[in-house]
């Protein structure tokens, strides 16, 4: 209330954020899906509309709506989100995957229901690979628009191999991504939580930022970040 746009971070800035959870179909009524609630990606649309962005939420599923003020592309599959984000990032100033995309998907999807049978044997689950996403919109991005910012999250667990941390700096190396929001999930965290705790992992090489509190303080620290690298590092 009584701020200008242009004092606003995201002022002019066309910000597109992926969210929820991608559904794999296996026939016209199962599907893969996995347990993201959508309220991070949501948080992170409503403090990117508040920062003066227009907003663009390519939602997956979602337990929660979208928030008003903002543009929605729906989709259910991988291969869907991977059209609405390549068509999306074509005009976009930064793209935050936020959404849990599917790593893998049906080899084949039954066009009826089905069945289960006594004459045959139980059917086996062939998977093939979704595209990763987040790595061909950086691949995309080239040279001509050197400017975008790209950002991923990722939820992480530790274990004998390696922290959650030495996991995350081979992530953002491996996706060439510009920032990446880094979970630390644990038994019964993150997923349909209303809080939240990450790390903020920069390519720069600049040090991990932390923030925790609910996923809209989050989502706000998130975004002030983007503002930053926006306004202060120039490309
Ligand atoms: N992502 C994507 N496309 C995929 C898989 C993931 O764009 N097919 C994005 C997610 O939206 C997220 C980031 O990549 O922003 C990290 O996702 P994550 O699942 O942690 O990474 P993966 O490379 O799939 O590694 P993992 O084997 O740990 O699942
Ligand atoms: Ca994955």
């Amino acid at each position: 209330q009584g701020r200008s746009d242009y004092q606003l971070p995201l002022a002019g800035r066309t910000v597109t954020i992926s969210a929820g959870g991608t559904r794999e179909p296996l026939d016209p009524v199962r599907f893969l899906g996995n347990r993201s609630s959508g309220k991070q990606g949501v948080a992170l649309a409503v403090a990117a509309r508040n920062a003066g962005a227009s907003v663009r939420l390519l939602a997956a599923h979602m337990d929660v709506p979208a928030p008003a003020g903002v543009e929605v592309v729906t989709v259910e599959t991988a291969l869907q989100l991977r059209e609405a984000a390549v068509a999306a990032a074509a005009d976009s100033d930064v793209v935050i995957m936020a959404a849990a995309v599917a790593d893998f998907r049906p080899a084949e999807i039954s066009d009826t229901k089905i069945k289960k049978r006594d004459d045959t044997a139980d059917p086996v689950l062939a998977l093939v690979r979704n595209p990763d996403i987040l790595q061909e919109l950086v691949e995309l991005r080239g040279d001509s628009r050197r400017s975008q910012l790209i950002v991923g999250f990722a939820a992480e667990t530790g274990d004998g191999n390696g922290d959650v941390l030495a996991y995350a700096e081979a992530k953002l190396e491996r996706k060439g991504c510009d920032l990446l929001v880094v979970n630390h999930v644990g038994t019964d965290k993150v997923f349909g939580q209303d809080t939240n705790s990450v790390v903020i992992l920069a390519r720069s090489g600049s040090e991990p930022q932390l923030a925790s509190g609910t996923k809209s303080e989050v989502a706000s620290a998130v975004i002030t970040r983007i503002g930053f690298e926006l306004n202060h590092v120039s490309p």
